[in-house]
């Protein structure tokens, strides 16, 4: 089982789709480890987002991110980071395929609604940069003999 990082944008909180959001990974089986909504302090945004600190867009991605409330989560399953991937969708909701999260909500880049963690050390990094090991909850749901063989 892997666990990854999944966040809504401060433009998808204030839409109202993080319900739509946690239900589409829900359906998909997938186990809800923790959630928390937060205004994100300037430290955790940077640290983030540090791959991209030298790209052009870094300015504004951090006041994006910083422009409201996101919405933290942690999703357990089989190959949960990649199918959290396909399920946001391309970077660029304009070319996001529809069906995925990006391909229904979204428009233009710098306003693309989630975040997902793109590899396991990503996602383990991301974690720990967002949730103290203690707030990661471990239990079985009720489903999981029907979700796996
Ligand atoms: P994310 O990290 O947020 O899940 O997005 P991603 O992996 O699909 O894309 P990434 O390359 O990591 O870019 C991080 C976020 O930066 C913003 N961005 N803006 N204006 C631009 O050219 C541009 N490129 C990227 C997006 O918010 C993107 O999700
Ligand atoms: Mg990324």
């Amino acid at each position: 089982m892997e666990r990854t990082f999944v966040m809504v944008k401060p433009d998808g909180v204030q839409r109202g789709l993080v319900g739509e959001i946690i239900s589409r990974f829900e359906a998909k089986g997938l186990k809800l480890a923790a959630a928390r909504i937060e205004a994100l302090p300037a430290e955790r945004v940077v640290e983030q987002y540090s791959e991209h600190m030298e790209k052009p867009f870094f300015q504004g991605l951090k006041a994006y991110i910083m422009s409201g409330p996101c919405f933290l989560m942690a999703w357990e399953g089989k190959d949960a980071v990649a199918v959290v991937r396909r399920m946001v969708g391309a970077t660029n909701p304009a070319e996001a395929a529809p069906g995925s999260i990006r391909g229904d909500f979204g428009l233009d880049i710098g306003r693309n609604v989630i975040h997902a963690s793109d590899s396991r050390e990503s996602a383990a990094r991301e974690l720990g940069i967002h949730f103290a090991p203690g707030e990661l909850v471990e239990y079985s749901r009720i489903d999981e003999p029907v979700i796996y063989e």
